[in-house]
C-alpha cells in the first residue's frame, strides 16, 4: 500500500472513541479519562517484551496518544463468521494468558483505579484484582495474523482485576456468553458451554478461579448496567448511542440467561 505519510485516515470499527486515524504506520487517538492508567499499562508491556500490544511513541501536537499500528485483521460490524471460530477463539485465550502474566509483575500500582462506582451498582464478586487487566476483548480490540491473535489494542477500559474478571470478560466476547436472542450469528450452532470450557482450558485458569466464573459473570451482567448507564450519562457519544440502541436491555437478558443457564456452564467448565 502507498501511503501519503501525512494522510489521516479514519479507523472505523470502535463504537466509542471519535476520531482514531491511521498516519503512515501510526495510530492517533484522543486522550481520554484514564490515559494516564492506559501509558502506564504500555509502558510496562513495552519493558517486558510484550510483544502483543501496541507501543505507545508519545503524544502529538494536538494532544493526541501516538501507537504504533499493528498490522493485521480486526472485526469490524457486522463481524465476520470467522470470530465464532474455535481455533480463533483459543489463540484469543492464550494471547489474554500471556498478557495477563506480563501484567501481574507490575501488580496495582498507586492510584490504579476503576473510576468511581455508580451509584447503586452492586460489589464486584469474585477474586480480588491483583493486576490491570484488559478487560474490553472484543473482536474489534484483537488483531489477527494467519488467523490467529497477535495483539490486544483499546486498553481504555483496563482496571485492577482479577483472572476470572479477564476470563469473565473472554467469555462475553468469544464464548458467546451473551442471551440466545442477542448473540451474534458468528456462534450460531454453538454450544457455548463446551465453547467457554474450550476457552478457559486455552487460557489455563486454575480449579479454583473456574468455580467463580458463573457467579462472576452475573455479577459482571449486573454491575455493567450501572456503569453502560454511568457512562452513557457522563460521556455521552458512542456510549450514549450504545445505550439508546438498548445495551442496557441486553445486559439484563444476559444476567437473566446466565442464572438461568449457570448449572450447565458451571459443570461444563468443572
Ligand atoms: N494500534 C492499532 N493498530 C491497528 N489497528 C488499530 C489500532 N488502534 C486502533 N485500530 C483500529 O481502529 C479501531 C478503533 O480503535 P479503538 O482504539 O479500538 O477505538 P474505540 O475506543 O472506538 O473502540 C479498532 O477496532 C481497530 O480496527
Ligand atoms: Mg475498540
Amino acid at each position: 500500500m502507498h501511503l501519503d505519510p501525512s494522510e489521516e485516515i479514519p479507523l472505523a470499527g470502535g463504537d466509542v472513541t471519535e476520531g482514531v486515524v491511521r498516519v503512515g504506520d501510526t495510530v492517533r487517538r484522543p486522550i481520554g479519562e484514564h490515559s494516564d492508567q492506559v501509558h502506564v499499562v504500555l509502558r510496562h508491556l513495552e519493558a517486558s517484551g510484550f510483544d502483543g500490544a501496541p507501543r505507545l511513541l508519545g503524544v502529538d501536537d494536538r494532544g493526541r496518544e501516538i501507537l504504533t499500528f499493528v498490522d493485521g485483521e480486526v472485526a469490524g460490524r457486522p463481524w465476520p463468521s470467522w470470530v465464532g471460530d474455535l481455533e480463533r477463539g483459543r489463540s484469543v485465550a492464550r494471547l489474554l494468558r500471556r498478557l495477563d502474566d506480563a501484567m501481574l509483575d507490575l501488580g496495582l500500582p498507586d492510584g490504579a483505579t476503576a473510576g468511581p462506582r455508580p451509584e447503586g451498582s452492586p460489589e464486584p464478586v469474585g477474586p480480588a484484582p491483583t493486576f490491570l487487566g484488559h478487560r474490553d476483548i472484543t473482536p474489534e480490540n484483537t488483531v489477527f495474523r494467519d488467523g490467529a491473535a497477535v495483539a490486544l489494542i483499546d486498553f481504555d477500559l483496563t482496571r485492577p482485576s482479577s483472572r476470572v474478571d479477564e476470563v469473565v470478560n473472554l467469555l462475553q466476547w468469544w464464548g458467546g456468553w451473551q442471551a440466545p436472542e442477542d448473540r451474534d450469528p458468528a456462534f450460531d450452532g454453538v454450544d457455548v458451554a463446551r465453547r467457554g470450557r474450550a476457552l478457559v482450558d486455552a487460557y489455563g485458569l486454575d480449579a479454583a478461579d473456574r468455580a467463580w466464573l458463573v457467579p462472576a459473570s452475573i455479577s459482571t451482567a449486573e454491575r455493567s448496567w450501572f456503569s453502560m448507564r454511568d457512562r452513557a450519562g457522563r460521556l455521552g457519544g458512542g456510549w450514549a448511542r450504545m445505550w439508546d440502541d438498548g445495551v442496557g436491555d441486553a445486559i439484563r437478558r444476559r444476567e437473566l440467561w446466565l442464572r438461568g443457564a449457570a448449572e450447565t456452564l458451571g459443570s461444563a467448565l468443572a
